[in-house]
């Protein structure tokens, strides 16, 4: 399940944080992807229904299909998923398995309001589907908010919430370390599936990963100091240049999610590649190939490259506007 000392220091890691935890409700993996992948892997088979929030992570997106599951996209708004669609969508879907992130989501930023996460939390117990809370990004911050896991929100007894977390934003994605924290007999089944996956995660990388837990608070701050002057860096270029442009100021998480003004942002990222600038369009993010009209924009980069990433992203557009005018004038052409 991982190398005990690291299990005990991940339990102290939600002690702390108030969520009572046992290094026996935890499973070292490799990265948040493969904790997906085995929570998928646990609970799904081909044709299984899958309610995830959208936009989402891709990735999770991915791990889903490979198994054959169907997902059912559940609207992501800047409170959150909103608990009545969750429920009618239980009710219309018979899911086995809730996917959603509800801290410093992945790409939109939004964090699910107190009394949502609440909601959530009780729809799950009493529909007892496991929801799957991806943390990946929890720890991001960019005001100091501290977010607590979904988890906390539930009895102690809970068998229906499985957390995941992961090294790689705070810290190094090359690490390759993340975990899952669920209930204990909901553990050893996982940990049966990795190690026929992989025999378990390198200890080297767990012993690194044990000592840089332990600064966890500090590197948060220090992370929080490094991220806030770039996003606003970006926000000011991008209303300098772009001005069309329209986002929601995100209060954690390292992207911004920006809503075109006219347009689709799959064929706007052919022509930003053309110019060596690679972003990802909203479609890539939706499980019904919505939000055609939003892209996400990384703020990680540092000031010289965000500043030069923008006036090419700004001479794209210049490009790419007039090729939407005669697109329209072909298309009223065909029709
Ligand atoms: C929401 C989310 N989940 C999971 C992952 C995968 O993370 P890891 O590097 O820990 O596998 C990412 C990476 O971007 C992510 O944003």
């Amino acid at each position: 399940l991982g190398w005990p000392e690291f299990r005990q220091t991940i339990a102290a890691y939600y002690n702390e944080a108030g969520l009572p935890t046992s290094e026996n409700q935890i499973l070292v993996t490799n990265g948040a992807q493969q904790a997906i992948s085995l929570v998928a892997a646990l609970y799904l088979q081909r044709g299984d229904n899958v309610i995830i929030d959208n936009p989402t992570y891709f990735g999770a997106i991915d791990a889903f299909r490979a198994v054959g599951a169907r997902l059912n996209p559940l609207r992501v708004e800047p409170k959150g998923i909103r608990p009545d669609a969750l429920r009618a969508q239980i009710e219309a879907s018979f899911p086995r398995l809730i996917y959603i992130q509800p801290n410093f989501h992945n790409p939109t930023g939004a964090v699910l309001s107190e009394k949502r996460r609440r909601e959530v939390v009780q729809i799950a117990k009493e529909f007892d589907i496991p929801l799957v809370e991806d943390n990946t990004l929890g720890e991001i911050t960019l005001d100091g908010e501290t977010l607590t896991p979904l988890a906390s929100y539930a009895t102690a007894d809970n068998h229906y919430i499985i957390t995941i977390g992961s090294m790689s934003k705070l810290f190094w994605a090359g690490l390759r370390i993340g975990w899952i924290r669920a209930a204990e007999p909901i553990v050893t089944r996982l940990g049966r599936l990795k190690v026929m996956n992989d025999l378990g995660t390198s200890v080297v990388n767990q012993v690194m990963a044990n000592r840089l837990l332990a600064t966890n608070a500090k590197i948060k701050v220090a992370r929080q100091l490094e991220l806030q002057p770039k996003l606003e860096l970006l926000t000011n270029l991008l209303a300098e240049m772009l001005p069309d442009w329209t986002w929601t100021r995100p209060r954690g998480g390292l992207f911004l999610w920006i809503k075109l003004p006219i347009g689709d942002a799959d064929t706007f990222a052919q022509v930003a590649s053309r110019f060596n600038v690679t972003i990802i369009p909203g479609n890539i993010m939706s499980v019904d190939e919505t939000h055609q009209a939003y892209l996400r924009l990384p703020f990680l980069a540092d000031a010289g490259t965000l500043t030069e990433a923008v006036q090419r992203l700004a001479r794209a557009w210049e490009v790419y506007l007039p090729l939407l005018q005669t697109e329209r004038t072909l298309t009223k052409v065909i029709v």
